[in-house]
């Protein structure tokens, strides 16, 4: 995980303690599942050594590793997309603003032996800067992955992948090189319902954080 500076940190600060702690919260035992939630929704650019380019709705996604940046994707042996991942050993991973969520949607619905996504969406395809499947333009991150792994899991196949290239949308660039991700409109998928993403809550380390108030940006 990327660690912000260490300095102004006082890790023996005591945390606030949550109302909860005093009255027990009674629970019930649910079925074993893919609960996990919330978890982000992409939208999987990837293209087939003599078929054009398609786009998959992908939730079950992670980073699985920071050095080499290392992401994972599973997908169901019978998607379209799979075959051509499978072909090429390449992806694209765009993230969807919230204004997306309708064309994500779709592009979980309907499959690239049928229809061309991105005719129908209207979405760009824009030429990725190392590999061959293209990015989505209107995406404000496209990371850009080549397979190094596959692990065939039951209903899914995870496709272990190292990132090689992250093109991200110059606009949410700050003059001091940050990018603004906060001004991007992100979503989130959780348990069937897409949600945009609310208010900032804190930082890396700011419960330890010596200083009061909000870090300045
Ligand atoms: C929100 C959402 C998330 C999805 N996540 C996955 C996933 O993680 N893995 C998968 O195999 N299919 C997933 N799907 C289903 C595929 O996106 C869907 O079957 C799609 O039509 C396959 O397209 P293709 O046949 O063009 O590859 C998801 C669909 C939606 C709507």
């Amino acid at each position: 995980m990327a660690h912000a500076k260490a300095a102004g940190r006082d890790k023996s600060k005591q945390v606030q303690r949550p109302e909860s702690h005093k009255t027990p919260i009674k629970k019930v035992v649910w079925k074993p599942g893919t609960m996990l939630c919330p978890v982000p929704v992409v939208m999987v650019t990837c293209v087939g050594r003599d078929r054009p380019p398609n786009i998959v709705t992908v939730a079950w996604t992670g980073t699985v590793c920071s050095d080499p940046p290392m992401l994972s994707i599973s997908l169901r042996k019978e998607r379209y997309s799979f075959g051509l991942i499978k072909e090429t050993g390449e992806f694209v991973v765009n993230i969807p603003p919230a204004s997306l969520i309708p064309q994500a949607d779709y592009c979980g619905v309907a499959t690239g032996r049928e229809v061309d996504k991105f005719a129908a969406t209207g979405l760009t395809a824009q030429p990725a800067a190392t590999v061959k499947a293209p990015l989505i333009a209107e995406c404000p991150v496209s990371i850009e992955c080549v397979v190094r792994r596959l692990l065939d899991l039951g209903s899914h196949t995870m496709f272990l992948a190292e990132v090689t290239a992250v093109q991200a949308t110059e606009a949410l660039v700050t003059p001091s090189g940050r990018l603004a991700l906060e001004r991007a409109g992100l979503a989130a998928y959780a348990h069937g319902g897409y949600y945009a993403l609310g208010k900032k809550l804190g930082y890396f380390g700011f419960s330890v954080c010596k200083r009061k108030g909000p870090k300045k940006q």
